[in-house]
């Protein structure tokens, strides 16, 4: 069935749906994005998606061709259009359309392209298995706070992952754990301490990292944001990921090894269960 799509203004059929050739997000990756997850038909953790959207265009010297309330508007009526209990938005904009040039263009007016997914994000079979992560080098650029579209490196990553029998791979930098292809990622020592990565150019800002780690301390959670190596991550008592599309999602194996006892552990759970009521509560 055709989906309606959000494109430069119109709601149009995903069929009639175009853009430019020469749209710089074709040519040059030159284009940032964002996935809001829908439950029960609503936005959850809208406000967070629509601030670092802000925050990536300024960083790129783009504009919004829209206001964030307008943007929530075009999320809500592709949601009802389309009538969707679960799954996720897509919204993209890119710089526009403009003659080919490295420079970016004066004049050009930015793209915006919104479209839902429908798909079932609670009931995922690897909330209950857990997944399997490998790790590869991080090869990406170095400004992965901001959200662009230019996702062919953790695509590779991907591919690398299902190559070796695993779900997704953790990429690593001078022996420590970024995170992963499109998550971020974690690990509970055996001491008990929450450990992941800190902010900075090296990891995206997750919304969701920002919720877990709030709901974390609030559940007097001793939480640490820091480096960790591969090696801490082996003999952790469990690991799991977090975003908008996974929520939290348990990491069961790393590299062949396996965490912990091998299964989804009680912290992952726990963080899952409190991040899906408190942010349904508040879900736009
Ligand atoms: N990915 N790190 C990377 C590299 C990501 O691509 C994502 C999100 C995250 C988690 O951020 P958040 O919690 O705000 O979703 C971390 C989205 C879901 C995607 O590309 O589909």
């Amino acid at each position: 069935m055709s989906r309606t799509v959000y494109v430069n203004g119109d709601y149009v059929a995903e069929e009639d749906a175009k853009v430019s050739v020469f749209d710089r997000g074709f040519l040059f990756a030159d284009g940032v994005y964002e996935v809001t997850s829908v439950l029960g038909g609503k936005l959850i953790d809208f406000d967070g998606h629509a601030k670092r959207l802000e925050r990536s265009l300024t960083e790129l010297e783009m504009t919004s061709p829209v206001t964030m309330d307008e943007l929530l508007e075009i999320h809500r009526q592709l949601v009802e259009r389309n009538d969707v209990e679960e799954g996720m938005v897509y919204l993209q904009i890119t710089r526009g359309a403009a003659d080919r040039d490295f420079a970016y263009p004066k004049d050009a007016t930015p793209t915006i392209v919104l479209f839902t997914q429908e798909k079932n994000l609670i009931e995922s079979p690897a909330a209950k298995t857990g997944m399997k992560v490998i790790s590869i080098e991080d090869q990406r650029w170095g400004r992965r706070d901001i959200k662009t579209v230019q996702l062919l490196y953790p695509s590779m990553g991907k591919m690398m992952a299902k190559a070796a029998g695993a779900d997704d791979a953790w990429m690593v930098e001078d022996g420590f754990v970024t995170e992963g292809t499109s998550n971020n990622a974690y690990i509970v020592t055996k001491e008990g301490v929450l450990v992941t990565r800190h902010l900075g150019n090296e990891i995206l800002h997750g919304i969701t990292r920002a919720a877990v780690l709030r709901f974390a301390r609030e559940a007097q959670m001793k939480v640490e944001e820091r480096p960790f190596t591969v090696e801490e991550a082996k003999n952790a008592a469990e690991a799991f990921i977090t975003s908008a599309s996974t929520f939290v999602m348990p990491v069961v194996e790393f590299d062949g090894d396996a965490i912990g006892e091998g299964t989804p552990g009680p912290v992952a759970a726990r963080l899952r269960e409190i991040y899906l009521d408190e942010s349904q509560k508040k879900a736009v």
